[in-house]
């Protein structure tokens, strides 16, 4: 079991290890790493929520606020600001706006603003937000830094777009603290995908695209790598049992025989 643990981490080392940028020894200055300082996103939150506002059950509607707009059928931000590491991939993005819904005459009021991108790596993205409001059972709410929603950067599309990297078709899915927050929705329910444009270089964009390609491609084989020595692990193990209770058997067997 631990020699194919060690395995596995054998493998696995090298995605982490620092780039040798000279590797000829030259002494060439190393180019910059790429980063970008800046992106935009479109996201529809949830198609059924804006139905059920502005339809005849909820009759309310949404408004935005600052650094967030609207036009249908996207909630949108140009400014995202921060910084992101695009190979390896992670850093975050902030917008300083708000979503504002409301419906049922007011009853129905809720806030979703200071919406946080981190970019954990380039499988994983999370939404963190602060958020004020009444749940559907018309309890209170307001609070900061809610780790709302996470996305599927694996399972986006990764191309370069004029200036930039765009991922498209992010899934999204709400999470505990986020079914808390927003007070109806379970955990696990699936909001809108998210499309997220990162300001930098076609390079810059190519690069970040092979490296999360690569990573992609490191995945399968070392979950194969991981299931096949742990079955092997495993039948090594039962098999070393089996082997030790015939022994007690025969030995028994020798102790309890008439000539013994
Ligand atoms: C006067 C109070 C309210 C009434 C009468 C009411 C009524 C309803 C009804 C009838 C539905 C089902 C809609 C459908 O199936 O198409 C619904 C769905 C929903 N309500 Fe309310 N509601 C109220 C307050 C609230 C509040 C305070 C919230 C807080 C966020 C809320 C959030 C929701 C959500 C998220 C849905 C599901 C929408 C979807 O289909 O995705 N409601 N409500």
């Amino acid at each position: 079991m631990i020699a194919a643990l060690a395995l596995v981490a054998a493998v696995a080392l090298p995605l982490g290890a620092p780039i040798d940028r000279d590797p000829q020894g030259t002494g060439a200055a190393a180019p910059a790493p790429c980063v970008s300082t800046g992106g935009a996103c479109t996201w529809g939150f949830k198609e059924s929520f804006r139905a059920y506002i502005s339809g005849s059950i909820a009759n309310g509607e949404w408004t935005t606020e600052g650094g967030i707009g609207y036009e249908t059928p996207f909630f949108a931000s140009d400014v995202l600001t921060g910084q992101v590491a695009l190979a390896p991939f992670s850093g975050e993005l902030a917008v300083d706006g708000a979503m504002r819904f409301t419906g049922h005459e007011g009853i129905l009021d809720t806030t979703i603003s200071n919406l946080r991108l981190e970019l954990v790596d380039a499988q994983r993205l999370e939404l963190v937000v602060d958020l004020r409001g009444t749940t559907q059972e018309f309890v209170e709410v307001d609070t900061a830094n809610v780790l709302f929603a996470t996305g599927d950067l694996a399972a986006a599309q990764w191309s370069v777009e004029g200036d930039g990297l765009l991922l498209a078709g992010i899934p999204l899915v709400l999470t505990a603290q986020g079914a808390e927050a927003f007070g109806t929705y379970p955990e696990g329910e699936p909001l809108d995908p998210l499309d997220l444009r990162l300001a930098t270089s076609p390079e810059c964009a190519e690069q970040a695209i092979a490296a999360w390609q690569t990573g992609q491609g490191l995945l399968i084989p070392l979950l194969l790598v991981s299931t096949v020595l742990l079955a092997v692990a495993g039948s090594v193990f039962v098999h070393l049992r089996l082997r030790a209770a015939k022994r007690r058997a025969a030995a028994l067997r020798d102790d309890y025989s008439p000539g013994a």
